[in-house]
């Protein structure tokens, strides 16, 4: 069955990697990927390393097959924000998408949906895709909440957002007991909470939830990718440890974007 949604792939890659260190693997997996021709591709370094591989994937100053990607942003343009970085900023050194409301930003650095909404409001300013990340930790699974979390969540991350806005956002499923784990949603269970979410968004913007991609993120292999893939509104991966090898990712990009 033909996708009705591109399939979008997104390394990331955390906090790993020297700049050249990540010169290396965004230029193997460019070279890996290159010749895909139906498949969306990024990956997100670190802060420190996004000059240097935006430069690096670009091809004589034109955009090349791989996107780059930050893993975060603030939502002020300037100012007295020791720390921060601006979303323009991230525009301005080459990214075209930063990861939001990451549950690793949730847990780690006390990130609140009302955070998430005004970070994901300035990086639309700034041009730039945010991908939203959503998802129940373990407890909140066992007790049935998954649902009710992942609603909260995505109704105070879109918040105040125009359809116009709204068409331009990528939303990513990430369960919390998944990332890193080894142990990822079974199809079934991702299939679930994506269908749940379009259905959400398409309460708002019938016209968008359709063309709405949603990434599955939480221990994607390039050995269970293709049965993600196979659910109807699985539209791509957010890939973690899988990212950090040229090899597994361009082979978890070729397998998830084959069927
Ligand atoms: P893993 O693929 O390492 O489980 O990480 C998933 C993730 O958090 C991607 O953002």
């Amino acid at each position: 069955m033909a996708r009705t949604r591109r399939a979008f792939f997104c390394g990331n890659w955390k906090l790993n990697g020297t700049i050249a260190e990540s010169l290396a693997l965004a230029t193997d997996v460019r070279n890996g990927v290159a010749s895909l021709r139906e498949v969306d591709v990024a990956v997100a370094p670190s802060f420190t390393a996004l000059h240097a591989v935006a430069k690096r994937l670009q091809q004589d100053g034109v955009d090349g097959p791989v996107m780059v990607a930050a893993q975060d942003c603030f939502w002020e343009e300037k100012g007295a924000f020791t720390g921060a970085v601006a979303p323009s900023q991230l525009a301005d050194v080459g990214c075209k998408l930063v990861i939001l409301g990451h549950s690793e930003r949730r847990q780690l650095f006390g990130e609140l949906d009302a955070a998430v909404n005004l970070k994901s409001r300035a990086a639309l300013r700034a041009g730039l895709t945010p991908i939203i990340c959503v998802g129940e930790t373990l407890a909140e699974r066992d007790a049935g909440e998954t649902l009710g979390r992942i609603q909260a969540q995505l109704d105070g991350a879109l918040a105040d957002m125009t359809d116009a806005e709204l068409e331009r956002i990528v939303i990513a499923y990430e369960p919390v007991w998944a990332i890193g784990t080894g142990r990822n949603a079974t199809p079934g269970q991702a299939q679930e909470v994506h269908r749940f979410i379009r259905t959400r968004v398409a309460m708002r913007a019938p016209a968008v939830a359709p063309k709405l991609r949603i990434l599955y993120g939480g221990s994607v292999k390039p050995d269970n990718i293709r049965a993600l893939m196979a659910e109807e509104d699985v539209d791509g991966g957010l890939v973690g440890g899988a990212s950090l090898s040229a090899e597994s990712f361009i082979r978890l990009v070729k397998e998830g974007s084959a069927s």
